[in-house]
């Protein structure tokens, strides 16, 4: 009884820790990001080998900001307001977050987004850290061909989809279980809340996330999103 509860106190003091840690780390973490936007500004005068070591810190910081993201949303619920957002134009400014990476691994994030769609009310950020969760992983799914193809379209039955296909190990069927609950990676550096994160977000929304995978062929990830009359 009383080892338990010393460890239930370490964990909430440890919980308390990582929160505070988090917040601490955004400021700087904002200030190296602006500070390389600002020497990017100057590119054309910069040999290659530059660009490349400022994309290659703006990756990381990216990087960091995104597991960041993925454990302040594990560790509390954030009431944040709803917006009115356009799933074509979210989409474009995650690809755009995510390209770096992609460029360094060759891959291409090709966009097949259905014109006119409604837009949804939901939470941006939020969505915006479940499709740079589900990019990420397409990305990091060691594609055989270059390409991930996103899509967007309405289906007849009136539900907004959202789809990223990539080519890569794909999900062994009895993974499917463990890949949406926390901590599960396959990864040497996965934290392994990336899918989890998506889900909880998703279901405060009504929206479904699922998938079909072949190994060695690729994976296709999907949002069904509920429209509202
Ligand atoms: N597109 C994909 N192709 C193959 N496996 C995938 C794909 N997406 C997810 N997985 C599997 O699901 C696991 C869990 O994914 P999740 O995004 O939750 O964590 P992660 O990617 O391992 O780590 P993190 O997202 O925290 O960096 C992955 O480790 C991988 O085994
Ligand atoms: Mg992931």
């Amino acid at each position: 009884m009383e080892k338990d509860e010393i460890f239930s106190n370490r964990l909430s003091i440890l919980g308390k820790l990582a929160a505070s840690l988090i917040h601490e780390i955004r400021s700087p973490l904002s200030v190296i990001k602006m500070n390389l936007d600002y020497l990017s500004m100057n590119d054309s005068t910069m040999s290659d080998d530059y660009i490349e070591s400022i994309n290659s810190c703006k990756e990381s910081v990216n990087r960091m900001n995104y597991i960041i993201s993925n454990f302040s949303s594990f560790a509390k619920k954030i009431p944040k307001e709803d917006d009115l957002v356009s799933i074509n134009e979210l989409t474009q400014v995650a690809v755009k977050v995510a390209q770096i990476e992609a460029r360094m691994q060759g891959l291409q994030i090709v966009c097949d987004f259905q014109q006119n769609i409604p837009n949804i009310r939901i939470c941006k950020d939020k969505l915006l850290q479940v499709f740079l969760n589900l990019i990420y992983n397409a990305i990091e799914a060691k594609n055989k061909h270059k390409v991930i193809m996103i899509k967007s379209y309405l289906r007849d039955d009136n539900s907004l989809i959202w789809e990223i296909s990539d080519s890569g190990v794909g999900i062994e069927e009895n993974s499917r279980e463990k890949i949406f609950s926390e901590f599960y990676t396959s990864k040497e550096n996965g934290t392994g809340l990336g899918l989890n994160v998506c889900k909880s977000i998703l279901d405060e929304y009504n929206a479904v996330i699922d998938y079909e995978s072949e190994v060695n062929v690729g994976t296709r990830f999907f949002i069904i999103f509920p429209i509202k009359e």
